[in-house]
């Protein structure tokens, strides 16, 4: 997608290094990163320099390649996914990238191994962009029965976190039919909740949609159900970090409040779902998806930029008030009207994942 008219992807290769962009900083800086090292992109992850499940995958796939670069042994392999692997737990991408590195680079001779993670480590970044682009143009189908039965009026899209093309190489999940119904010239326009604690929809997609010229309003977390309620919002589409087998789904804290206010007004709420994040080792999302929990601080302070431009971190709690932060929760397949994927829309249900990705299910049993 394009930053001040230059196409950029979150994540792409110079030589034997990654450059990434860092979401640290957004939207107040653009400052691009070289990830030199396999700890580079552990730690890049762990900081969320850069996030998003997708990205994150794509992350450790050259994670894995830049330990190659450095020691080709067996050893090296495993020392790579152990390194990765417990960069952030939830998002299943990054298990799905270095399960896939791994099985490609096992068979092959120390020597051949350079060239073969950096080639694979490519194409996994090419095939999030494919898959996205596949979620385009499924969910654009979805915009356009909306605009088709109030010609002249705004579609109204409501979306929490950022599962937009930061959080994955390129065009994002959610935002991916967005993009391509703006671009078709439908007026939509997006509801982007701020996301507390990190801010990723009031920093980061709002920074997206802005660069693309889509009509977009931050709100408050809270505000989705009044609007719903009035309304005011046609359909909500979500990303996601983990699907389970059974169609629940993982994502950002705050997505299953707003499900349920979606199901209580009859909003049609969608999941943006490319094929890496279903775990079908997984059978109940509620109960088995680890939820990854983060530093108290996040929530007791905020980042933002002040008038003479100083980016500043102030206390927003209490002294010794304690403080918890659940990164994700789980939105139950009862309340998701449909997933949305790169092989169509499916509605939310075991039988209609495995219909619609049987070799998934395959390599799960392996
Ligand atoms: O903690 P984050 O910022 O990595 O969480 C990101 C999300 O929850 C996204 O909605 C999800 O990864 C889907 S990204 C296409």
């Amino acid at each position: 997608m394009k930053v001040d008219g230059k196409h950029f992807r979150s994540i792409w290769r110079d030589g034997r290094t990654a450059l990434a962009i860092d979401q640290r900083r957004l939207p107040h800086e653009f400052i691009v990163t070289r990830l030199t090292t396999c700890a580079d992109a552990a730690e890049a992850i762990r900081t969320m320099l850069v996030r998003g499940a997708p990205l994150i995958g794509a992350t450790a796939a050259y994670g894995m390649a830049l330990a190659m670069r450095d020691d080709q042994s067996n050893e090296a392999i495993d020392r790579a996914y152990e390194t990765l692997i417990v960069a952030r737990p939830t998002a299943i991408n990054l298990k799905w990238a270095l399960e896939e590195m791994r099985r490609v680079l096992r068979p092959l001779p120390p020597s051949a191994r350079i060239d073969a993670a950096y080639a694979r480590a490519d194409d996994i970044a090419e095939e999030d962009v494919v898959i996205n682009q596949g979620i385009a143009q499924n969910g654009l189908a979805l915009i356009e029965a909306i605009a088709a039965k109030k010609p002249g009026e705004t579609v109204n899209v409501l979306t929490h976190c950022n599962a937009g093309w930061l959080a994955t190489v390129d065009w994002g999940t959610a935002t991916a039919p967005i993009y391509l119904a703006h671009d078709r010239s439908i007026n939509v326009h997006v509801w982007v909740d701020e996301t507390r604690p990190r801010n990723q929809g009031a920093s980061l997609t709002a920074w997206e949609l802005g660069h693309h010229g889509v009509p977009h309003t931050v709100i408050a977390d809270n505000t989705g159900g009044h609007l719903m309620q009035h309304g005011k919002v046609d359909l909500a589409i979500v990303g996601t970090d983990r699907v389970a087998a059974n169609g629940d789904v993982c994502n950002k804290i705050g997505t299953y409040l707003k499900a349920l206010a979606a199901h209580d007004n009859g909003v049609p709420f969608y999941v943006a779902l490319p094929s890496p994040t279903i775990d079908f080792s997984v059978s109940d999302g509620v109960t088995q998806i680890p939820i990854e929990q983060r530093s108290a601080e996040e929530v007791t302070h905020m980042t933002g930029r002040t008038a003479d431009g100083r980016i500043e971190t102030v206390r927003i709690v209490p002294e010794g008030s304690p403080a918890a932060n659940y990164a994700f929760d789980v939105t139950p397949a009862r309340l998701v009207t449909g997933l949305i994927t790169e092989r169509g829309v499916l509605g939310a249900s075991r039988a209609a994942l495995a219909a619609a990705f049987p070799e998934r299910i395959a390599a799960a049993a392996e």
